[in-house]
């Protein structure tokens, strides 16, 4: 069990020692929760990442909502695996271009075919390690090679295989996002998801760099 924490600032000078970052501690529970922390460290552990490197989110559909939105702009592009759970597609065909991120997906069976679609426009790339519902293997370690040529970062949704599996970053992986709603879960009765970030900085800017405004908590220590 977790542990549970009442906030608490002991004096207006912690308090006010806590907003500027001179003193760690926890602020405001957006930004970071002691609670929410635990399960953030510990499927990070699992996955292999840094225990400050993860960010819960509402739904595994937030996850990879967010990891695209720090490193697209409208104008931008990413290349997807076109074998995908659906509300993922319908996310990426329909919903990212009202904000002008486009989708161009492609069948990943051949990751050559993933050099065709991609312009200096792209920022990342994107599959399932296990496709949903057709059960497609991605082939991670490929994958990662040829989206690391063009210095884009690989992200990879783990909900399907979980870190029991495969260790997605162990394959090229730069951002794992996962629906925590599913096997991690384990019994279906909440809804969550997370990303999680090697800090291997593929990208321009770099992944670490965007996805450090999703860790405000972490940054405190890190910085
Ligand atoms: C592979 C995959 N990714 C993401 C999701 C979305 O997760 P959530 O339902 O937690 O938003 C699902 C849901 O079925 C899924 O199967």
């Amino acid at each position: 069990m977790p542990p549970m924490f009442r906030q608490q600032f002991k004096n207006t000078e912690h308090a006010a020692n806590l907003f500027a970052l001179k003193e760690l501690g926890n602020i405001y529970t957006r930004i970071g929760n002691p609670t929410t922390h635990v399960l953030e460290s510990r499927v990070s552990l699992l996955e292999g990442g840094h225990p400050l490197a993860a960010v819960a989110t509402a739904s595994g559909t937030s996850a990879i909502f967010y990891s695209i939105i720090n490193l697209a702009q409208a104008g931008d592009n990413i290349v997807s695996s076109n074998k995908l759970y659906g509300g993922t597609y319908t996310q990426f065909n329909d919903i990212l271009p009202t904000l002008g991120i486009t989708v161009r997906f492609v069948d990943m069976n051949d990751p050559e075919n993933i050099r065709a679609a991609v312009d200096d426009k792209t920022r990342a790339v994107f599959c399932e390690s296990v496709s949903n519902p057709a059960l497609e293997i991605c082939d991670l370690e490929a994958i990662s090679k040829v989206a690391h040529d063009y210095n884009m970062p690989l992200i990879v949704d783990s909900t399907f295989s979980t870190p029991y599996l495969t260790k997605c970053f162990d394959f090229g992986a730069d951002i794992i996002v996962t629906s925590l709603t599913k096997w991690l879960g384990g019994h279906g009765t909440g809804v969550g998801g997370m990303c999680i970030e090697k800090g291997t900085s593929q990208g321009n800017p770099p992944s670490s760099f965007r996805l450090g405004y999703l860790l405000p908590f972490c940054l405190q220590y890190l910085y």
